[in-house]
């Protein structure tokens, strides 16, 4: 298949160009493809690809609080734009969304069938990107997946390795919950996802959820550095974006109808310290 990658340079975009590298692949790195640009339009039709994989986006989520329109502008009319591209060529878009998207307040891992109701301008503008998705296209994967991190990205994992380098002691979130993903997990997973030609809403995470407390005690007990860690609240740590406090996401529909599910957090996080 010929498979364009929007946002290529990201963790994401890096990991699929590996998983992937059998197919015909056209990377399209923000630098060159800017996804705002509605020029692009045409420009991305005339490539002719059979998928388009939608990694590009504005993922930092304070920066989206910050700067509302920067977030819309990327996450939501940057997917209007390829969703034209994908209508005017006939190719299936594949769109990466977020655990944002729903509020946080249920008690148990949100399936795929439940109501989206965002919190924050990040989780707003990636709904709206689903939308466009949704609306504009007969063939899309919507993929919701959440807390990604692969070796050297400078995600959760990195930045608690790096903080237990420097400090005696850390403080963590203990009531922020959601499923940690190893990004080369996900990038497997899409892969077989987009064979199937099954298109609809997915919830491809890790199997399992934990609290960002919990996920840190892991991180510094197979890293071997030991470090006391405090658990701390949500309303204890000031941030610009409000994140929704229980986002753990459960794989239902790809599990059930397509056998395609994730190993557990635990085992990922082994393997990202096994690289
Ligand atoms: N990271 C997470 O925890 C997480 C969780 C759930 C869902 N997701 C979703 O997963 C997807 C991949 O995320 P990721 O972790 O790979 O993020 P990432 O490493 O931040 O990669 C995003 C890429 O998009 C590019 N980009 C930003 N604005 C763009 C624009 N206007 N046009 C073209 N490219 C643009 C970025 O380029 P610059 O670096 O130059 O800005 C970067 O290369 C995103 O859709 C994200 O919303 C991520």
């Amino acid at each position: 298949m010929k498979i364009a990658i929007t946002g290529s340079d990201g963790q994401l975009g890096r990991a699929l160009q590996t998983t992937l590298a059998s197919h015909t692949l056209i990377p399209l790195a923000h630098r060159e493809f800017d996804v705002t640009d509605r020029a692009n339009i045409s420009r991305l039709a005339a490539l002719a690809p059979d998928i388009v994989i939608q990694c590009a986006a504005m993922t930092n989520v304070d920066g989206a609080a910050r700067d509302p329109v920067s977030a819309f502008r990327a996450n939501a009319f940057g997917t209007q734009n390829v969703a034209l591209a994908c209508q005017k060529c006939n190719a299936a878009l594949v769109y990466i969304s977020t655990n944002e998207v729903f509020d946080g307040k249920k008690e148990a891992p949100y399936l795929e069938f439940d109501a989206p109701n965002p919190i924050n301008v990040y989780g707003k503008s990636k709904l709206a990107g689903e939308w466009y998705a949704q609306h504009l296209l007969e063939k899309f994967y919507i993929v919701r997946t959440a807390w990604l991190y692969a070796k050297g990205g400078g995600k959760f994992p990195d930045k608690i390795l790096e903080l237990a380098q420097r400090q005696a002691a850390l403080s963590v979130v203990r009531d922020e919950i959601g499923s940690p993903t190893y990004v080369p997990d996900l990038a497997n997973a899409l892969a077989r996802l987009i064979e199937t030609k099954q298109y609809g809403i997915y919830h491809l995470v890790n199997a399992g959820s934990c609290s960002r407390y919990e996920w840190a005690i892991e991180i510094l007990r197979m890293a071997n550095l030991p470090r006391p860690i405090k658990p701390i609240t949500l309303a204890e740590y000031s941030r610009a974006s409000t994140p929704p406090p229980n986002t753990a996401l459960e794989n239902f529909a790809a599990a059930t109808m397509l056998d395609i599910s994730l190993r557990s957090w635990q085992d990922a996080l082994r393997a990202y310290f096994e690289i």
